[in-house]
This record gives C-alpha cells, sequence and structure tokens, in this order.
C-alpha cells in the first residue's frame, strides 16, 4: 500500500508497472481516482495516514514517499502505518542528517533557487525532516530489531523541469551534474545526504532480505536488544 500518493498515485503506478499488488491511498482520492480511470492504479481509497482504516497487518509492505515530511503528527502516521503493515514500512524522505557543507547548500540554494524558507513549505507544513537515529530510538522503545537506510540525494531547479530526463539535453546535463557533485561530497562525509530511503522493518530482517538490500547499497542498523524482555 502507498500512503500520501497524492500526485495521482504515481508511486503506486511505478509498482503496479513493476507487476507489485499494490493499493494507491492519500488523504483524498479525487487524483487517485482519475488515475485510477485512466487506468495507471489497480485500486485505490482515501486514507489519512494518521487514522488507517485497514485492520492490523492487513498488507505486506507500505511506502510513504515525499509525504511523512507533511504529516502534523509524524510519529503517528508511523505508528499507524507499521500497525497495518506485516513485514516493513518503507520511507524516502528528506532527511536531517547536517554535515559540515550543508550551511553552504542552504546558501547555494537561496542564490540558484531564491529559496528564503528551508523549514516550512508553501503548503503550509513544517518540514519534517527524518532523522534516522530518532527514529532508531522510536523502533527500539517498541521492541523492533532492524531498520536499513540509504542516502540519495536530488537536484531541482523549475527552469529545468521540462527536460527529458533521459535525454542528452542542458537540464538533464545540469540535474545529473548536481547530483553527482552532491553525491561525492555525501560520500566523503562533507554533506548530509538530502533523502533517505528508511526500510523499517517489522520484526527481525530475513537474510536473504539484509544480503539483497546490502548489494543493494542499503546500510543495516541493528536495534539494541532490551536484556530484559525474553
Ligand atoms: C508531496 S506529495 C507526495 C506525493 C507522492 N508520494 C510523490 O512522491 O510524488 C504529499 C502527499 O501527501 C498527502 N498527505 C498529506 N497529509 C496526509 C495525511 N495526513 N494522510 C495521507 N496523505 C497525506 C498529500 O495529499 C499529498 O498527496
Amino acid at each position: 500500500m502507498t500512503v500520501g500518493d497524492g500526485r495521482y498515485g504515481s508511486d503506486a503506478a511505478y509498482l503496479h508497472a513493476q507487476g507489485v499488488d499494490v493499493i494507491a491511498t492519500s488523504l483524498t482520492d479525487e487524483r487517485l481516482r482519475y488515475a485510477y480511470e485512466k487506468g495507471h492504479i489497480p485500486v485505490y481509497r482515501a486514507e489519512n495516514a494518521e487514522r488507517i482504516s485497514l485492520t492490523d497487518g492487513a498488507v505486506d509492505f507500505v511506502l510513504c514517499k515525499e509525504a511523512y515530511h507533511h504529516f502534523p503528527r509524524p510519529p503517528i502516521a508511523l505508528y499507524e502505518m507499521l500497525r497495518v503493515a506485516r513485514m516493513a514500512v518503507v520511507l524516502i524522505e528528506p532527511l536531517d542528517n547536517s554535515k559540515i557543507l550543508d550551511g553552504v547548500k542552504r546558501k547555494l540554494k537561496t542564490l540558484i533557487r531564491g529559496d528564503r524558507e528551508q523549514q516550512f513549505e508553501p503548503s503550509g507544513n513544517f518540514l519534517y525532516r527524518l532523522n534516522i537515529r530518532e527514529l532508531g530510538k522510536l523502533m527500539t522503545a517498541i521492541g523492533e530489531t532492524a531498520i536499513a537506510y540509504k542516502g540519495i540525494n536530488d537536484f531541482f531547479h523549475g527552469r529545468f523541469a521540462n527536460y527529458a530526463a533521459h535525454e542528452l539535453n542542458i537540464g538533464a546535463l545540469l540535474t545529473h551534474s548536481g547530483i553527482t557533485a552532491q553525491n561525492a561530497l555525501s560520500r566523503a562525509g562533507l554533506l548530509g545526504f538530502g533523502l533517505g530511503c528508511v526500510v523499517v522493518f517489522k520484526g527481525e530482517p530475513r537474510a536473504d532480505v539484509c544480503k539483497a538490500l546490502h548489494v543493494a547499497g542499503f546500510k543495516m542498523i541493528p536495534l539494541p536488544r532490551n536484556p530484559y524482555v525474553q
């Protein structure tokens, strides 16, 4: 199930195209209905991430991409997503992991894009960036065993938005260069990754899953075990 998939169910449409059996959900279903009628998604429903109407363990996985940081009470949504997921919740979200050059990046964003506000978004919400350490603590407190994490950088400038991403053109070239430069700095530990793909497991992840994630560049973070609970 996707959560916060209100851009015409694009996350579910992608998964559906990969052969995944998926339910698209978002706070309202107008755009989802349109995507359904156009044949892009197989099933949809309106769901508030903070109060999901499904039963416990109703779906295998929940994917929440670029939506968690909009929620007014993010941990409540996280507990809800964990409740309805049987195996894991996958978040693809902005990260809170500032490194030495992040101040410079913020200044560049103001210079290049004219960004004046970096804590609140025009849609009205506080930009709740995910902190991996804090997420690990939340999950340890409810007895979960592991999370997996992979850093991602992106680059967006409105001027390049209409250039084709996979063709040779100035927009694609500058976008790819922006990502490559950030990736190099992030790998050198000088710049925090702007985004992260985080897998929050329910129960112990299987060895083959850990191996596949490792091959895909994820870092496994085992959570501390509580010695007082058998
Ligand atoms: C930036 S869009 C992301 C859409 C899509 N996941 C993507 O990555 O393109 C954020 C979405 O979260 C939805 N949203 C905001 N608050 C929500 C809530 N409490 N429950 C479910 N969805 C919510 C919005 O309606 C919007 O569709």
